[in-house]
């Protein structure tokens, strides 16, 4: 018999052209325990209770495709069990001092940290991500933000004086992230004084009852915290609910619009942190080599179900074959397979619906003509997975360069010039994060406020941090989470607490004119005209009406605007942009001069006050000069409005950059016409914004008279503009018009609710209020509350060192 060759043993050098990875399985038995010492079975947690909920649904494994356990499909019931329990819970919760709620958050925060591993194995395979990102990134970061909050919670008396919890939150939150996402609303909320309910999402309920379970543990107080497993459904009932004092979710733009329409009208606090689609920009002289590495954070992280995810390369013409080869060479030494294998770059997909949405969506790009390129080797069979995917050739027009896809597929186009680069990263409805690639600071650091979204990484990527705002620009939602910026969206007034509804002032019986003295001859006619481009303008409809006083005398005639003048506005606001490139010192210079022309006048329009709401005449002169007082106020904050430098554990700094908004439409309220008016237009403007008033309904003439004010001062065309006429129905246009990034409403709580549902469209920022307010008072007519309201916060990330 031929005798077998002896086996050989491998050379080191066979090994090291090898580099073949053996298994490095994390274990997972003691979750499975876990899991069995349930029954495979998990109910609601509401009152500090286990509560067993009436259907049980299937929750499966991404990398396997099997039933992991079934959690509780809650009902409206049971919702409303759970908010019963938040609200009972809060008086003794708000009663506690801030020392003590701070010693709760700690403790959650050393739980977390305690029970880490465990918290990373559930959440990989409830998930599907890999085990390297759940253990090094996701649980850390849950527990440094529990430990910032108990840091807020310990300073809330002192740091946000005059400010309260809103009382009940309802959160709901996604399955990409699912312990951070709860660590980053529940933290903030209860460092705040809230109590929770919070739904998780249906595929990734399972750390959250982890969670849930370690509170228990720890005796943490019955009702502050509760939690209603389901789906949309059981979302819904939270949104809807009367007893919920706020809402905050983190989720698809779709269903955060459908929340912006449920919540519309009822009070109830709102933050939204929506999806996006994040331009990775990449100027010639960047590092390459960085870049690539950049990319398989950006987009590869997660399978790339990552609301801020780099998922649109934009790669400066010169070089985009050269980094198209050494991405594709390191795509294909990408390992995508089991996720708790800790040497798997890539995990599967949460869900069957959501892998179908993804490759639907690559066949939608090779249908529109679009390259794609996927690594040659075969990825696991069982389970849900995707490849890491390329697309080249893409027009900035094409559904995959517009939509979000949720996945492991980037989409790349190219660009000539940095100015080329902003357009095609602007090109989108979202406005979440940008990623700037360049060895040249100067020009990343030019290029990242031209980019409108909320977060931006220079040389780095998907870099977080619980001392950091995060949060979107336009459709990508309002609000931030993290940090200062984040703890204010669980905060409101104190004064909100008490305020009594906004007085309607009803239109009076008209009176008979006085007969004039040269009544042989027609008046001349005095209808003042609106302000739209730095010009006075008559009304597109024509028509004009009748400005009675309370005593129903007839003072005046205003026109009476229409849609066609409030775009007409908008355009002139649109074309003003470059107000919000001016120097602080700049905007303070043109508040003072108003000022100073108002002063000029003041008599006049002392005047004009008191004879159309028939108040005294101090009243009258107290009004003027409270607004010259307003307007100085703002002069002084236009350079003093400061963002912040963030503290962050990284080599680098975190620049928090306070944002105009853009173009802001503005309802003024009744009373106090010119105040009003000025109180609400000067932080707008102060802050670099541009404005569309609508001024106050009943007095309107303050407001035009302002107008002339306006045309003989230095203030740019089109930066303010007045449009008067039907409040609510300008108003509503104004909520319409895509191209009004923000509306603030003072008026009856049904034209809040008209303005906040007709904002859904494009996600613009509201501020709705139809409680009165004390405007000669600064303490609340003016100061930070506006300023914040007026920016939002753009949090550019630089790292540096070599
Ligand atoms: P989704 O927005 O439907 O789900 C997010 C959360 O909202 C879940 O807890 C869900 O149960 C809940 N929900 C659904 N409908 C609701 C309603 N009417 N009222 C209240 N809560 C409701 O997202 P889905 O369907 O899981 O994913 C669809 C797409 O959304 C993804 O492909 C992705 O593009 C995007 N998405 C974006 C996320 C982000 O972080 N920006 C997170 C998750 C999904």
């Amino acid at each position: 018999m031929p005798s077998t060759p002896p086996p050989t043993t491998p050379t080191v050098r066979d090994l090291y052209d090898a580099m073949s990875y053996g298994p490095a399985p994390e274990g997972d038995a003691p979750i499975r325990e876990w899991i069995a010492r349930h029954h495979g079975r998990f109910g609601h947690y509401i009152n500090g209770a286990w509560v067993t909920g009436s259907a049980q649904v299937a929750v499966l494994e991404p990398a396997t495709g099997k039933p992991l356990a079934a959690m509780a499909q809650g009902t409206a019931a049971e919702v409303d069990a759970a908010v019963a329990a938040a609200r009972a819970a809060l008086p003794a919760w708000q009663a506690l001092d801030d020392h003590a709620r701070a010693r709760w958050l700690y403790a959650i925060a050393r739980g977390v940290q305690k029970h880490a591993r465990a918290f990373s194995v559930l959440e990989t395979l409830d998930n599907g991500k890999p085990i390297r990102e759940t253990r090094d990134i996701d649980i850390p970061l849950v527990a440094r933000h529990f430990y910032h909050h108990a840091g807020w919670a310990q300073l809330l008396g002192s740091e946000f004086s005059g400010y309260h919890a809103y009382g009940v939150v309802g959160q709901v939150i996604p399955w990409n992230f699912p312990l951070l996402m709860l660590a980053w609303k529940v933290a903030p909320a209860l460092a705040a004084g809230n109590t929770v309910v919070l739904k998780p999402a249906e595929y990734t309920p399972l750390t959250a009852i982890r969670f849930a379970e370690l509170l228990h543990d720890i005796g943490f107080p019955k009702g502050v915290f509760n939690l209603v497993t389901g789906d949309g459904s059981t979302g819904a009932a939270l949104v809807h609910h009367e007893d919920v004092d706020k809402i905050a979710f983190t989720g698809s733009t779709e269903v955060g619009r459908a929340i912006r329409v449920a919540t519309a009208g009822s009070g109830k606090g709102l933050s939204l942190e929506l999806g996006g689609k994040s331009p990775f920009i990449v100027f010639e002289d960047a590092d390459l080599d960085s870049v690539v590495e950049g990319v398989v954070d950006a987009i590869w992280f997660n399978q790339g179900q990552v609301c801020c995810a780099g998922s649109r390369l934009l790669v400066q013409e010169g070089v985009a074959d050269a980094l198209y080869a050494k991405l594709r060479a390191r795509m294909e030494r990408l390992r995508v397979g089991a996720p708790l294998d800790k040497a798997v770059d890539m995990g599967a997909i949460v869900a069957p619906v959501q892998l179908d949405r993804i490759r639907a969506l690559c066949q939608q790009g090779i249908d529109e003509g679009a390259t794609c390129w996927q690594p040659t080797w075969a990825q696991p069979k069982d389970g849900w997975f995707h490849p890491p995917t390329l697309f080249t050739n893409v027009a900035p027009s094409a559904t995959i360069a517009q939509v979000e896809i949720f996945g492991p597929v980037l989409v790349s186009m190219t660009f000539r010039t940095p100015e080329e680069s902003v357009a095609l990263a602007n090109n989108t409805p979202f406005g979440l994060a940008a990623s700037v690639w360049s060895e040249n600071i100067n020009l990343a650091l030019d290029i990242a406020p031209k980019v409108r979204c909320g977060v931006v990484w220079i040389n780095s990527t998907n870099l977080f941090d619980a001392a950091v705002g995060f949060g979107g620009y336009r459709e990508s939602g309002f609000g931030r989470e993290g940090g200062r910026e984040g703890m204010w969206e669980y905060l409101k007034p104190a004064r909100a607490h008490e305020a009594a509804p906004l007085p309607v002032i009803a239109p009076p019986p008209p009176v008979a004119c006085e007969a004039r003295a040269d009544a042989d001859m027609p008046a001349i006619d005095r209808t003042a005209k609106m302000f739209i481009g730095g010009k006075q303008a008559r009304p597109d409809s024509g028509y004009t009406t009748t400005v009675r006083a309370l005593d129903g005398r007839v003072v005046g005639e205003v026109a009476e605007g229409s849609r066609k003048d409030i775009r007409n506005a908008v355009e002139a606001a649109h074309a003003a942009n470059g107000w919000a490139r001016t120097s602080g010192h700049q905007r303070a210079q043109m508040l003072y001069y108003l000022a100073e022309n108002l002063s000029a006048r003041a008599d006049e329009f002392a005047a004009r006050i008191v004879s159309m709401t028939g108040d005294h005449r101090e009243a009258g002169h107290a009004e003027v000069a409270a607004t010259i007082s307003r307007l100085f106020t703002y002069a002084a904050w236009a350079d003093k409005h400061d963002g912040a430098v963030h503290d962050v554990p990284l080599r680098g700094v975190t620049l928090a950059l306070h944002e105009p908004i853009g173009v802001v439409g503005v309802a003024c309220p009744d009373p106090y016409p010119l105040l009003g008016l000025v109180s609400l237009m000067a932080p707008l403007i102060a802050t670099g914004n541009r404005v569309v008033a609508v001024p106050s309904v009943r007095f309107p003439l303050s407001g035009t008279d302002l107008c002339s004010v306006l045309e003989t001062s230095d203030l740019p065309d089109g930066v303010v503009n007045i449009v008067t006429g039907p409040r609510e129905s300008l108003v509503t246009t104004l909520a319409e018009h895509d191209d009004v990034d923000a509306v603030w409403y003072f008026g009856t709580q049904a034209g809040a609710g008209v303005v906040e549902a007709e904002s859904a469209a494009n996600l613009k920022r509201t501020w709705t209020e139809w409680t009165g307010r004390e405007w000669l008072d600064p303490r609340v007519g003016e100061g930070r509350e506006f300023l914040r309201k007026a920016v939002q916060v753009k949090n550019i990330w630089i790292p540096y060192g070599e």
